[in-house]
């Protein structure tokens, strides 16, 4: 009778040993590369139709940050024009909730988390200071610090909360060992570096020089699939303008003769 109880046991157990074997293979893979690469540059940036900052494809400056009660807005709210859902404005791919987050889009309190400088913008803490979103980044989830694959979460919290962990227990004598991914350092290219480093590159301001004039929906399909079909491209309504580009095309609309009057 036993052996016919440990019969389907011993499969049971084989399906499980397989399938341990496919769970540890699946993320060997996802080091290789992680779900942004396929979103080929142009999800994120677009060259002729862009809604934002470094010619951003989505935005999302409709859920309000739980934290402050104001819209999230820098890039933060370039992340959630993707990573929320459809109806608090987002794309509906992998949304995030911000009233569940770690808190996001604050000013730190220091006792709370010792945020290195460089990882901030504007002295707020950002998406970014904690991901580094370009599929060169190797690491999991995209995140600033090596976690082994998601083994060792701890090494990246130490970033902001080093009184916190047991950095021993990571093999780091103290925060300084820890290695930031930056990727907008083109000079030398995709790499980790200590917080130190001068070569240790988060940001560079350009200026803001990509209005849009009206709004579409945020979506992965590339945008002359629909923008193009917005009447705002051709006829756009004056109110939705930016102010200088009204003023501008205001001006221009206005028989030269009225102005010498
Ligand atoms: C998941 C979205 C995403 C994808 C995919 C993506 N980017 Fe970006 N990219 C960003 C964000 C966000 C910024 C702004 C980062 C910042 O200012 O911190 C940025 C900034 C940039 C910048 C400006 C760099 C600077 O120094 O200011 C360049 C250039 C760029 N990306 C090129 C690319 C190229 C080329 C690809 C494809 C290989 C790509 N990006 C794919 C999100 C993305
Ligand atoms: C154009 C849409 C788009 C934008 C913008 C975008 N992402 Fe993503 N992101 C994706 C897609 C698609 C996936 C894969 C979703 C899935 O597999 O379900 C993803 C997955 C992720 C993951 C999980 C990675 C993994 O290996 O599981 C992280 C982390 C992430 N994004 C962070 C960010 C951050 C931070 C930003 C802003 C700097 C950002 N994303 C902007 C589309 C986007
Ligand atoms: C304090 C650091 C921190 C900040 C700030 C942060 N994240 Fe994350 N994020 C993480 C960590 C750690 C993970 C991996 C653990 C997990 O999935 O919960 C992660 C995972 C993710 C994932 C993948 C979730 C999944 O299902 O695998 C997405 C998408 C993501 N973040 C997007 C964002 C966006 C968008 C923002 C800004 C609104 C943001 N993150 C801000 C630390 C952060
Ligand atoms: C880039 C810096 C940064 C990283 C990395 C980071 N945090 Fe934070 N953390 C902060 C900031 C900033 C705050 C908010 C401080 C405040 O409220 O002023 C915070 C707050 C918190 C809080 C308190 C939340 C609350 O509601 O009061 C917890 C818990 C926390 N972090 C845990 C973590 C964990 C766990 C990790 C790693 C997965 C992590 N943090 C990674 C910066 C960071």
């Amino acid at each position: 009778m036993d052996g016919v109880k440990q019969s389907p046991k011993g499969g049971e157990d084989m399906m499980r040993k397989t399938l341990g074997l496919l769970i540890l293979a699946f993320p060997l893979v996802s080091y290789a590369y992680g779900p942004h690469e396929a979103l080929d540059c142009l999800a994120c940036h677009d060259p002729h139709y862009a809604k934002a900052y470094k010619i951003f494809k989505v935005k999302n400056e409709v859920y309000p940050n739980p934290r402050t009660g104001k819209p999230i807005d820098g890039i933060s709210a370039l992340c959630l024009g993707c990573h929320n859902l459809e109806k608090f404005g987002g794309a509906n791919v992998r949304p995030i909730f911000l009233h569940m987050t770690h808190p996001v889009n604050i000013k730190p309190n220091p006792k709370i988390a010792q945020v290195p400088k460089k990882l901030l913008r504007d002295g707020i803490l950002q998406c970014v200071s904690c991901h580094d979103p370009h599929p060169s980044n190797p690491n999991w989830k995209y995140l600033r610090v090596d976690t082994k694959g998601g083994s060792q979460v701890g090494r990246f919290c130490a970033l902001c909360h080093p009184a916190k962990a047991d950095l021993k227990f990571y093999g780091l004598r103290s925060k300084k060992d820890l290695k930031v991914f930056t990727s907008m350092n083109e000079a030398i290219g995709p790499v980790s570096l200590s917080l130190n480093d001068p070569n240790l590159t988060i940001q560079n301001p350009t200026p803001n020089y990509v209005r849009a004039f009206g709004d579409f929906k945020n979506s992965l399909a590339p945008a002359y699939t629909y923008v193009p079909l917005e009447p705002w491209i051709y006829n756009p309504d004056p109110k939705r303008l930016p102010p200088e580009l009204r003023k501008l095309i205001e001006a221009s609309k206005k028989p030269k003769t009225k102005k010498k009057k």
